[in-house]
């Protein structure tokens, strides 16, 4: 799915603004606050119903209006068209429209078009805490594993019950709770093994063409100790867990170990290093979506230039516009990514809230 329409209006600096975009890169450069994120911002909340920036509607939502509005013209690859609109008011209420009918669940809107975000922000998938991993594999489990969702949201719950149990110290319902979290625990660690060794392959597959001079290995954690099953592991940790009122193991624990020459990767590797260390994950994510799913997924860069060599940046622009996916990639000045080799490829200047087609 890729837009072919997208129209903003009354978010941050952008009042009112139309564009086509093109079905490959999209280049939009502009001035510092010119209002190159916000748009990036507007195709986010088009796609997730959030924003990446801000949870404060009134933070998004131009000052002293009372609402933003989106719309979209979405093309499939078969080329159906699909109208998506979204309202956001300031008392916090979200419309969202797709073709004739109102839709009721994020995830059912998160599932239309695979979205991904890269901002200089995005080095925490390598340097921050687990929760940014595990959202990187559930990204991906969510959109090429149907029966996942379920047995997450099945999961998350049974935990937050389990946790509480806990931390009150009643046990009696507890080997309920215990057979409910095994039943979908396992099933997310059995999903998982299956993906994740194939991820890794499309992960050092980008790698080897964006960083060649490094031996990264990728260790999936599943959340235990691995030499035992998810049952003995509550059992052995269940005298502890009653003292501490937490559930310390489980798939909810799990992350992907990255690592250089046995040192952490982010101990290792410098700022630019990191940066296409991220993106050769999600590349490999988005590979291995579309060869599981045929769905291409919509790409946002923001401050692609940043920690980039000119090399680099020309490297990651091939592979990028190889893939076949839609990007839009904003920069402050346009000599800073030369996109002139590719077919499909647009440029639009972004300038005090208006942006314009360059031709
Ligand atoms: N709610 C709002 N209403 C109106 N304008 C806003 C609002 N929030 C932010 N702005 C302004 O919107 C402008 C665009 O910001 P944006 O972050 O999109 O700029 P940018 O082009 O990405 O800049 P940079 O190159 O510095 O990243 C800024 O001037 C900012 O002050
Ligand atoms: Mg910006």
């Amino acid at each position: 799915m890729h837009f072919q329409r997208l129209e903003v209006s009354k978010l941050r600096n952008l009042t009112s603004v139309s564009l086509h975009p093109g079905m490959r890169i999209n280049l939009l450069y502009g001035a510092n606050g010119s209002g190159k994120t916000s748009l990036l911002e507007a195709i986010h909340l088009l796609c997730l119903a959030r924003s990446f920036r801000s949870i404060r509607t009134s933070h998004i939502v131009q000052h002293g209006e009372q609402s933003l509005t989106l719309f979209a013209e979405l093309s499939s690859p078969k080329g159906v068209v699909h109208r998506l609109g979204l309202q956001r008011s300031m008392d916090n209420r979200i419309l969202i429209r797709l073709d004739s009918h109102n839709l009721r669940s994020r995830a059912e809107l998160a599932s239309l078009v695979p979205l991904l975000i890269l901002t200089p922000d995005s080095s925490q998938l390598v340097s921050g805490s687990p929760r940014q991993r595990r959202s990187f594999i559930d990204w991906l489990m969510f959109h090429v594993e149907p029966a996942f969702q379920t047995h997450w949201s099945a999961y998350q719950k049974t935990l937050k019950q389990r946790n509480s149990l806990l931390r009150s110290r009643r046990t009696e319902t507890l080997a309920y709770w215990d057979q409910q979290l095994l039943l979908h625990g396992d099933k997310i660690d059995q999903m998982r093994k299956v993906v994740l060794p194939e991820l890794a392959v499309y992960i050092e597959k980008h790698i080897s063409q964006l960083l060649p001079e490094l031996d990264l290995a990728i260790d999936y954690r599943q959340g235990w100790n691995k030499d035992i099953s998810f049952e003995q592991a509550l059992e052995a940790h269940r005298q502890r867990e009653l003292q501490q009122g937490i559930t310390s193991v489980g798939p909810h624990r799990c992350d992907l170990k990255l690592s250089i020459d046995k040192q952490p990767a982010a101990e290792v590797l410098s700022r630019g290093q990191t940066k296409l260390l991220v993106v050769a994950m999600h590349m490999g994510q988005m590979e291995l979506l579309a060869r599981k799913t045929g769905k291409q997924c919509v790409v946002l860069i923001d401050d692609l230039p940043a920690e980039l060599d000119s090399a680099r940046r020309q490297g990651l622009l091939g592979l990028l516009h190889e893939q076949g996916h839609q990007v839009f990639i904003t920069a402050t000045d346009r000599e800073l990514i030369d996109i002139s080799a590719w077919q499909e490829t647009k440029v639009f200047h972004v300038e005090r809230g208006q942006i314009k087609e360059v031709v």
